[in-house]
């Protein structure tokens, strides 16, 4: 293992040869930390992406289910007949290894440790970026797209008590999944619907801010651009389009090395690679666009991207 695998896997440090027993979660017992066994199931996904799939598969079975109606009917916006449309990449070419993908009624709790193990999916980090770019103002009402378990959510409404912060996501168990734990963290003034960011149910201008968290890299490159030019639909003159992405790199060749170095886990990275991000959300009519870095690990940086709608 070389330095930079340690760094996108700091957990592999602690394996002793011996695999950690899995723990039994229920709907009530599933917002615990990370275990020992689902950490090491993390580390083993970059080095052997065979026996994680395995054990990953087995253990799912034993994962509480966010099950529901079968038409989502129980986490569409009221006035929104049920089912939505759901983009067919989302079905057919499902990631993360997770058998059905997000829309599995069993995945919420894979998601919500995902959450811990790269830095710039945490709660602390995603809170200091937001309020680095957006702490000066006073929106009124936000969105946040691919919401998946809810983190980036959370925190704008922790952000801006007085905003309307709202998430949405392809999958209805995730929906029922934010909702439980939004009643744990008595998140008033947050909600969540199952909606496909390409094509939401939203007037034009609704929104003071819209935001997406590592979303576009997993999909093919026609749907991420209907997905900015909704975030552009969605976004009233003067609002802010705010982002974390998988970095883009300078270089075709930085490119292609970081495609090689992620793991299968990422069937659409190497078409996000060839997608120019921070120059597809100009051509979806945002100006001013712009790019932080989040630099700690060499090969799993992120970039924060802001822009305005004119
Ligand atoms: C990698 S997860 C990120 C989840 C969350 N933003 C976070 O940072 O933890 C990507 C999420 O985007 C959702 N997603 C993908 N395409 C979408 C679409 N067209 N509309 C709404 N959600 C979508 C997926 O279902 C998944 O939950």
């Amino acid at each position: 293992m070389n330095a930079t695998e340690r760094m996108m896997s700091p957990q592999l440090t602690t394996l002793s040869g011996v695999e950690p027993e899995p723990v039994t979660f229920t709907r009530e017992t599933i917002y615990q930390e990370n275990t020992p066994f689902e950490n090491f199931l993390f580390a083993l996904a970059h080095q052997q992406p065979e026996r994680a799939i395995e054990l990953l598969h087995e253990w799912i079975e034993t994962l509480p289910s966010y099950d529901g109606p079968a038409d989502g009917s129980d986490v569409v916006l009221p006035d929104v007949k049920a089912p939505i449309d759901i983009p067919r990449h989302w079905i057919e070419k499902p990631v993360h290894f997770i058998p059905g993908g997000f829309a599995n009624p069993k995945a919420p709790r894979i998601i919500y440790v995902a959450r811990n193990q790269y830095f710039f999916c945490q709660e602390q980090t995603i809170k200091e970026w937001l309020w680095k770019v957006h702490g000066s103002k006073s929106p009124k009402r936000i969105l946040d797209m691919g919401c998946g378990t809810g983190t980036t959510t959370f925190v704008y409404g922790e952000l801006f008590p007085t905003a309307e912060v709202i998430g949405i996501d392809l999958s209805a168990p995730l929906i029922r999944f934010c909702r439980e734990w939004k009643n744990q963290r008595r998140a008033s003034n947050v909600s969540f619907y199952q909606e496909n960011a390409e094509a939401t149910h939203w007037a034009n201008e609704s929104f003071d801010i819209v935001h997406f968290t590592y979303v576009l890299h997993e999909m093919p490159q026609e749907n991420a651009r209907k997905i900015l030019h909704e975030m552009s639909r969605l976004l009233k003159p003067g609002g802010t389009f705010s982002a974390m992405e998988v970095m883009y790199d300078e270089t075709p060749e930085e490119r292609e090395a970081r495609v090689k170095r992620s793991p299968a886990a990422e069937p659409f990275l190497e078409e996000y690679m060839q997608f120019n991000l921070p120059v597809a959300i100009g051509e979806a009519g945002f100006e001013c666009v712009e790019r932080h870095y989040a630099n700690k690990f060499p090969s799993t940086d992120g970039m924060f991207l802001t822009a305005l709608k004119p």
